[in-house]
């Protein structure tokens, strides 16, 4: 056995040797072909992890683990307080279920390479679905249940799925959220038409089935449809797409390679400290990259037990509710969102909650999503006597970039950081012209191509947009998004988006989405959305419009009210655009480019940096005291 290896070691050896360093890491998957070299860099900025093996990442998920002995283990737990249930599929019935379904999806034509479009909740059949493409080789693309039909409709258009699974409903606390007119919307405005729709029915809200739809269950249930066995693909072939918000309205579909698993099952030990038989319970959703990567692929590609949360931090039924699953499930760690114990902080200071359980099996916190505030990380570090470990990442790398390796090595932590560089990225900061800055100095933060295995492999149908969108800026590096920068300890401190991506409640979105939503109401003239800093939501989106001439005054909410429907029933209700103001113009560069981060310091409170080639500064001192929200 290798002798264990200390943070410093294997980020060196990962960095100066990759080629070695992911061959090994490789040995933990059952190939089918065994992969001769890790990295094909032929052909860059695009580059390629294990070219010529082959494998299956629902085999490596499943199969392997019945056939090493632990089918009789907890693959799945599904804790459901919204429905009242709770469900364990240990691993041979986890395989069995996936099997099932994936023949079902093989009925309908699915085969290697099609794509399939999954609108679910946090159900067990989500997974299921998403393993049974893998299975198939097929590629899913799983859209997050609080969007609406005009966001699923863009990325059924743009994946051209040959089948679309989806759930009957969604439970939400304070309602039954009908899935199945969504899904029937979207279809409706959408130029591609997949071959079918399956629904899973769920007793809460049964939907009508029409042409070409079909009850997915009762079609798992038909003994006439085989099981599906896991199919050979390239570790190359896309896993699936992740559709995010980029600075466009124009979604954009992250492409995973099946080579990920590789990434995702070296992290699981040396990240989360988290091997067979342990118990980590993601508490996100499995429609987000965290969701994907450590609710369903890594820790059941680490022979894990994994938990499937239907529910709330807080509501369902109250602030105890994490608490209660840790208790229950004997859970060694959870992951989720700052934005959530924020939630639990404001209900259960003093922790009266947490008193009611026993959570003695925990061993770290992880968050990841948006930036830690040092006053959460103090506050649950206190409360929990656990370290709480913050994570950063994007769906585009599909795991941590920054993190404290808990497996390997306990670091110091320190608040505000979400610590070192994780093995396989080699991030820098660098000035506007690529300069390396020395440390402390804020700049872009970016990473070193090649990246490691398990990041994006391009965009869906657009390599040029992955060009233009992340390697353009810099030559030889992958633009963040974020900036920040990186003290002498080697510690990483992000501190925001430098376009115009905000984070509501650890939901990515665009603010440029939600803009061209407001500009096609047909009273808007213009419009502006910029995210202003929420001490439960991390940020919250707030709408300028500008109205076409002659409308009066007094249809101001009206027309206010009409779009926030707007925004709910195109992007969908998790975009929480509660407030828009009309004004009478926005503040713009002589060049008209409208000044969204001035007007968002000057929201925030903080001192606005007002850019010399302002066109008129009357309209920014007409536009403060609705900025700061002074009475009028
Ligand atoms: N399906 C349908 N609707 C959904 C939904 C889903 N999967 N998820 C959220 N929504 C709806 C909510 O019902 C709410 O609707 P409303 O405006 O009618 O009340 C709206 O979207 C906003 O939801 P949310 O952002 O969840 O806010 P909230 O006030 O209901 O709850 C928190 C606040 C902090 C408890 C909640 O945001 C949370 O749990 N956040 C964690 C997020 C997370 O895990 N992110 C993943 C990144 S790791
Ligand atoms: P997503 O793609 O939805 O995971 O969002 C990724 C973005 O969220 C990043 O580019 C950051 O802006 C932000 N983010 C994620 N994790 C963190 C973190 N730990 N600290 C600061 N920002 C974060």
């Amino acid at each position: 056995m290798a002798e264990p290896m200390t943070y410093q070691q294997a980020y060196q050896e990962s960095i100066g040797d990759p080629e070695g360093f992911w061959m090994r890491a490789g040995r933990d998957i059952r190939w089918i072909r065994k992969p001769t070299r890790a990295l094909d860099s032929s052909n860059p900025p695009f580059y390629q992890w294990f070219p010529d093996g082959t494998l299956n990442v629902s085999y490596n998920a499943l199969d392997r683990h019945v056939i090493e002995g632990r089918g009789e283990q907890a693959a799945l737990i599904y804790d459901s307080p919204v429905t009242n249930s709770k469900v364990s599929y240990s691993y041979i019935e986890l395989l069995d279920r996936v099997a099932k379904c994936a023949g079902v999806l093989r009925v309908f034509g699915v085969e290697r390479g099609d794509r399939v479009v999954i609108y679910m909740p946090m159900i067990p059949e989500a997974v299921i679905t998403m393993l049974a493409c893998a299975r198939l080789g097929a590629i899913h693309s799983v859209v997050f249940g609080g969007f609406a039909a005009g966001e699923i409709a863009s990325r059924i258009d743009d994946a051209k799925p040959k089948v679309v699974v989806a759930a009957s409903a969604g439970i939400e606390p304070s309602r039954i959220v009908e899935y199945k007119p969504m899904i029937s919307a979207a279809l409706e405005r959408a130029e591609h038409s997949p071959a079918a729709l399956l629904v899973f029915q769920r007793p809460q809200a049964v939907a009508e089935l029409g042409e070409n739809e079909y009850d997915l269950e009762r079609l798992m249930r038909d003994g006439s449809i085989q099981p599906a066995e896991a199919v050979e693909v390239a570790a190359t072939d896309p896993l699936y797409v992740l559709y995010t918000s980029g600075t466009t309205g124009k979604p954009k579909g992250i492409v995973r390679a099946c080579s990920s698993a590789v990434a995702l099952r070296w992290s699981l030990p040396n990240l989360y400290d988290v091997g067979a038989g342990d118990v980590m319970f993601t508490a996100s959703d499995v429609g987000w990259v965290v969701g994907h990567s450590y609710i369903v692929y890594g820790p059941l590609l680490a022979g894990a037990t994994t938990v499937l949360y239907e529910g709330k931090p807080v509501g369902t039924p109250d602030a105890g509710a994490f608490w209660r699953i840790v208790a229950e499930h004997n859970v060694k760690a959870l992951f989720t969102a700052p934005t959530a114990i924020r939630a639990i902080k404001k209900e259960d200071f003093d922790g009266e909650r947490l008193a009611e359980h026993d959570i003695s099996s925990l061993e770290t916190l992880f968050l990841a999503g948006e930036r830690l505030d040092p006053d959460t990380f103090e506050w649950a570090g206190r409360l929990l006597g656990v370290p709480v470990v913050d994570n950063w990442w994007q769906t585009e790398t599909g795991w941590p970039i920054a993190s404290s390796p808990r497996g390997l090595e306990t670091l110091p932590l320190k608040p505000g950081s979400p610590s070192v560089a994780v093995p396989g990225y080699d991030v820098r900061a660098l000035d506007a012209e690529g300069r390396q800055l020395p440390p402390e100095v804020e700049g872009e933060l970016v990473i070193k191509l090649p990246l490691p295995p398990g990041t994006l492999s391009t965009v869906w149908g657009d390599d040029a947009r992955y060009v233009d969108g992340y390697l353009s800026t810099f030559d030889g590096y992958y633009l963040t998004g974020d900036g920040g920068y990186i003290d002498e300890d080697g510690y990483i401190f992000v501190m925001g988006r430098t376009d115009d991506v905000i984070s509501v409640a650890g939901h990515r979105l665009s603010t440029g989405s939600l803009e061209a939503v407001l500009s096609a109401h047909a009273d808007v003239a213009e419009c502006a959305v910029i995210g202003v800093a929420d001490r439960l939501k991390g940020q919250l989106p707030r709408g300028l419009v500008v109205l076409k001439a002659g409308i009066p005054s007094s249809e101001n909410p009206r027309i206010c009210s009409e779009l926030v429907d707007l925004v709910r029933a195109e992007i969908g209700p998790v975009a929480a655009l509660s407030r828009i103001d009309v004004v009478a113009a926005l503040p713009k560069t002589r060049s008209g480019k409208i000044l969204r981060k001035t007007m968002r310091q000057i929201a925030e409170g903080t001192q606005p940096l007002v850019p010399g080639t302002i066109e008129d500064a009357g309209v920014l001192d007409a536009l403060t005291p609705v900025l700061r929200g002074d009475p009028a």
